[in-house]
C-alpha cells in the first residue's frame, strides 16, 4: 500500500531508492557485457525464484544467443530482514556437463546462497559456471564469492521491489525501494 509516496508493509516504511530507468539502465549494462563474453556459446540460464523473476525476464530478452533456462528455489530469509545463514535449494537441474551455467540472483548478501549454488552445480561439471546478479551488499558478506557480473553495488540496508520481496510483499514494484529509518 502507497502512503505519501511511501510503500508500506507490515507498518515498515519503504522510499524510493533506485528507479526503473535505472533499473533498465543496469539490465542493459549487463546483457550487453554477457553476450560479449559468451560469444558463440550455449548458455544454461539458472534463475533463482522468485527474486530474480522480474531481472532475469527482463536480461535474458536482451541477450541474442542460444539458451535455455532453468529455475531452483533458494530460500535464506523467512519473514525476517536477515539471511538465515540456512540455505535450502529446491528442484534439480537436467544434465549440465560440459555447458555453460549461469546462474541469475537478484541480490547478493551474505553469498551464502551463491556459494550454495556454485558448491551443488559445479559437482556436475558444467564446462563454465559464472553468477549475475543485479545487486551486491558487498559490506555483508559471510563468505567470498566471485560473481563475475554484479549490476549494482549498495550499501547493506533491506531493499525491496522488482522480484525482491519483504515477507513476499513488495516484489511487483517496477523500482526498488528501500527501508525508512526515519
Ligand atoms: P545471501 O545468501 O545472504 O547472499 O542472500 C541472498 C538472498 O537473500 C537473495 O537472493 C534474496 O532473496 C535475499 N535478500 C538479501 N538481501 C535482501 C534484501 O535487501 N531484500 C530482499 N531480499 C534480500
Amino acid at each position: 500500500m502507497f502512503e505519501n509516496g511511501k510503500y508500506i508493509i507490515n507498518d515498515k516504511k519503504f522510499k524510493i531508492f533506485i528507479s526503473k530507468e535505472e533499473i533498465s539502465q543496469i539490465v542493459n549494462n549487463l546483457a550487453a557485457k554477457i553476450t560479449n563474453d559468451y560469444q558463440n556459446k550455449e548458455i544454461i540460464f539458472v534463475l533463482t525464484l522468485k527474486g530474480s523473476l522480474f531481472f532475469a525476464a527482463d536480461l535474458i530478452r536482451q541477450i541474442p544467443l542460444d539458451c535455455s533456462i532453468e529455475v531452483i528455489s533458494a530460500k535464506s530469509y523467512g519473514s525476517e530482514m536477515e539471511t538465515s545463514g540456512n540455505v535450502k535449494i529446491v528442484n534439480l537441474l537436467p544434465e549440465i556437463e560440459n555447458k555453460h551455467v549461469l546462474i541469475i540472483e537478484d541480490i547478493v548478501d551474505s553469498g551464502l546462497t551463491i556459494q550454495t549454488l556454485f558448491d551443488k552445480i559445479s559437482i556436475s561439471k558444467p564446462a563454465s559456471l559464472s553468477a549475475v546478479t543485479l545487486l551486491s551488499k558487498p559490506s555483508m558478506r559471510k563468505v567470498e564469492v566471485d560473481v563475475q557480473y554484479v549490476g549494482k553495488d549498495i550499501p547493506p540496508e533491506f531493499v525491496i521491489g522488482y522480484g525482491l520481496d519483504f515477507d513476499e510483499k513488495g516484489r511487483q514494484l517496477p523500482d526498488i525501494y528501500v527501508l525508512d529509518s526515519e
